[in-house]
């Protein structure tokens, strides 16, 4: 039989029979596959902080799931006495990462279910619950292939593509966002030739969107963070396409740190950068990316791990911010499931909801 590959496992999923999360512990990754069935919060909540799973869409359905199993376990005397405890629960998941949106929009849509059910029973409500869940991570893969569409149609056979970070399925569902265009354009024989960012200090790009693309037989080429301007001068780029955990109203976008030396040093050579973005991801309640809260992370990511010694001086000051803001206007382009956001941002985003809205609205009918 075929050795598995990584992409043959389920990033993120409900065992319905243990009643458990499952994901693949990332952090182990691409030397081990470890597969994790979590049941207890605590144990949902540290896999979240340890970015055991991590990027946003996927941290969006653990959650989801994370939320259902905690309400399963939950003694309730009555609807109010569950909501209650379900808050508390949901305010201790919400705890375990700041940045990505999708951590607070999926647990908020979970909440929604609750407060509109308030008259029903509570064993009634633990079963929508399951189904929010289970639809939360359904819908991911309808998303991430309509990106991938989208996000296709601004390049062409033959295209180097840059990206930064691990936008890739190991960060969704299936397909992911920024990956998605370049998985499409493989089955299609656009031939892309694709440059991975390592992307210190945890190496997404190294561990997770090298292993995943070049399992799959893509072309991928594996630089380091500092190397971007070297390729571009080269005339190797001709698009950057990059995942976000939280996009302002305004445009700015917050992606894990370097995306925005990225963008940068992309205006010099004039390639365009491209945004994959769910609108799970699109936050029009954060004005700009000045208020985006920047998650800070321990200071050994950065003096030693992945080193066989310690590499810095002990006591050194270190500053490990985890995500930084790119400024709308170095951003050609949001790349959402319904369509393409172009500048101005505050009406283009706006738009996109308005056509999720219309979505909604006729799915209904
Ligand atoms: O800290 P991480 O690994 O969770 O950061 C992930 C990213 O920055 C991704 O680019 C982002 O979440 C988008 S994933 C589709």
């Amino acid at each position: 039989m075929a050795k598995k590959k990584i992409l043959d496992y389920e990033t993120v999923a409900l065992d319905d029979e243990k009643n458990a999360l499952v994901i693949i512990d990332q952090t182990k990754l691409p030397y081990e596959i470890e597969i994790l069935s979590l049941t207890v919060q605590e144990d949902i909540w540290r896999a979240i902080y340890l970015l055991q799973v991590r990027g946003a869409p996927a941290i969006g359905v653990a959650a989801a799931i994370g939320i259902y199993l905690a309400a399963r376990a939950m003694i309730a005397s009555d609807m109010n006495d569950f909501y209650e405890q379900f808050k508390k629960a949901k305010d201790y998941l919400a705890s375990a990462r700041p940045t990505a949106v999708n951590l607070f929009w999926a647990l908020n849509r979970m909440e929604e279910v609750v407060k509109d059910n308030m008259e029903k029973g509570v064993d009634e409500v633990i079963a929508m619950l399951h189904d929010e869940a289970v639809a939360i991570r359904e819908e991911d893969i309808w998303v991430c292939t309509q990106i991938g569409e989208n996000a296709l149609t601004l390049v062409k056979p033959g295209d180097g593509l840059l990206t930064h970070c691990n936008a890739g399925q190991l960060a969704t569902v299936k397909y992911g966002t920024a990956t998605a265009p370049m998985y499409l354009g493989q089955e299609r024989g656009y031939g892309f030739r694709i440059y991975a960012d390592e992307t210190r200090p945890l190496l997404q790009g190294a561990r997770l969107t090298a292993f995943e693309l070049h399992e799959s037989g893509l072309d991928v080429t594996l630089i380091c963070d500092n190397m971007s301007a070297s390729v571009m001068k080269k005339g190797l780029i001709d698009a950057v396409f990059v995942g976000c955990d939280r996009v302002a109203a305004n445009g700015d976008t917050a992606n894990k740190i370097g995306t925005s030396v990225v963008a940068t040093v992309a205006k010099r050579y004039q390639v365009p950068v491209y945004i994959c973005a769910p609108t799970s991801t699109i936050d029009l309640n954060t004005a700009t990316g000045d208020e985006i809260h920047i998650e800070e992370r321990p200071a050994e990511e950065i003096t030693e791990m992945w080193y066989k010694e310690r590499m810095a001086p002990e006591g050194v000051k270190v500053f490990n911010p985890c995500f930084d803001v790119t400024d709308h206007d170095l951003i050609a382009g949001i790349v959402t499931e319904y369509g393409i956001a172009r500048p101005p941002y505050s009406n283009s985003l706006q738009e996109i909801f308005n056509r999720k809205n219309e979505a909604s609205k006729n799915k209904s009918k």
